[in-house]
């Protein structure tokens, strides 16, 4: 059967060899999707090993996508945007890369949260690597504007230079210095997975906002918690960024689209 694999560190937790198995029995294909956790200097040998084995297509998670991206011979676009790689394939030996983060997240906010970003003020929270990795097709679906917001104004500065020339009015912008109501609030840094969350102010949402984290857990995120406590109109953890991205990189390596509605529901259920 036809191998594939995660590489992260760690990876013990990943999700994605159930999504892509999930996804082969939706056409009882017959493949085997493994996790791999590399060592933290050990990458481009343990990438390097598993193609020569014969390995389909891999995943890359934390803390590997940069180093995904220097290793490719062929990229992407989005992957050229994003500056980093999370789905890896090889062509007649050349190592391929591309980014699915981003068309994950804009298919989890359109597709299955029927959150339209067209014309929208749209908030991003962080500047690190998760967010490079989406700015692309997010300033694709035309928002009105989007404002980058991190504790660190330099780096947001950063990635509003990089994504300038889109057509899309960008901001950098101080984590305290906002005070004016956003359309969509996308929660980008990573403190949230630990209960840290920086304190934000109230006036950043009005009734019709909607706020979605990147980073989903067995429990609504600290981000998540405030917006339910200023009564947004909705809010979205993102499991299903994980399996639309996933259902991308799918794709990519075995030419069809599959059906991510069951297996979003079936990992909810679980
Ligand atoms: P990721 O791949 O998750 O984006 P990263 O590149 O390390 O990881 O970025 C982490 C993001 O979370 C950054 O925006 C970071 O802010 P800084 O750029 O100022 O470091 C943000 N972050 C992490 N811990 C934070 C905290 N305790 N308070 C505010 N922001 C935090």
């Amino acid at each position: 059967s036809d191998r594939y694999a995660v590489f992260g560190n760690p990876v013990s937790h990943s999700r994605s060899p159930d999504i892509h198995h999930a996804f082969a029995a939706q056409r009882g294909e017959d493949l085997v999707y493994e996790r791999i956790e590399a060592p933290v200097d050990g990458f481009p040998a343990a990438v390097a090993a598993f193609f020569d084995a014969g390995g389909r297509g891999a995943n890359v998670t934390v803390p590997f996508k940069e180093q995904a991206f220097d290793l490719c011979e062929r990229l992407t676009e989005r992957a050229r945007q994003a500056g980093a790689v999370n789905t890896l394939w090889r062509v007649d030996g050349a190592l391929h890369g591309d980014n699915t983060d981003g068309a994950g997240l804009v298919a989890d906010l359109r597709g299955n949260q029927g959150w339209a970003l067209a014309g929208r003020r749209v908030l991003v929270l962080g500047a690190g690597g998760a967010v490079r990795g989406v700015l692309g097709p997010l300033l694709a679906q035309g928002p009105a504007e989007v404002v980058i917001a991190n504790r660190t104004l330099g780096r947001a500065e950063a990635l509003v230079e990089r994504f300038a020339g889109q057509g899309v009015p960008m901001h950098a912008a101080a984590l305290d210095q906002l005070q004016q109501p956003f359309d969509v609030l996308i929660n980008a840094i990573s403190a949230g997975l630990h209960g840290d969350m920086p304190a934000l102010d109230p006036a950043l949402v009005a009734p019709g906002s909607v706020a979605y984290d990147m980073v989903y857990g067995a429990q609504p995120t600290p981000f998540m918690r405030w917006a339910q406590r200023h009564e947004v109109a909705a809010v979205c953890d993102g499991l299903g960024m994980l399996v639309e991205q996933a259902a991308e990189a799918f794709q990519v390596w075995r030419g069809w689209r599959p059906d991510t509605a069951p297996v979003l529901a079936g990992l909810r259920g679980a």
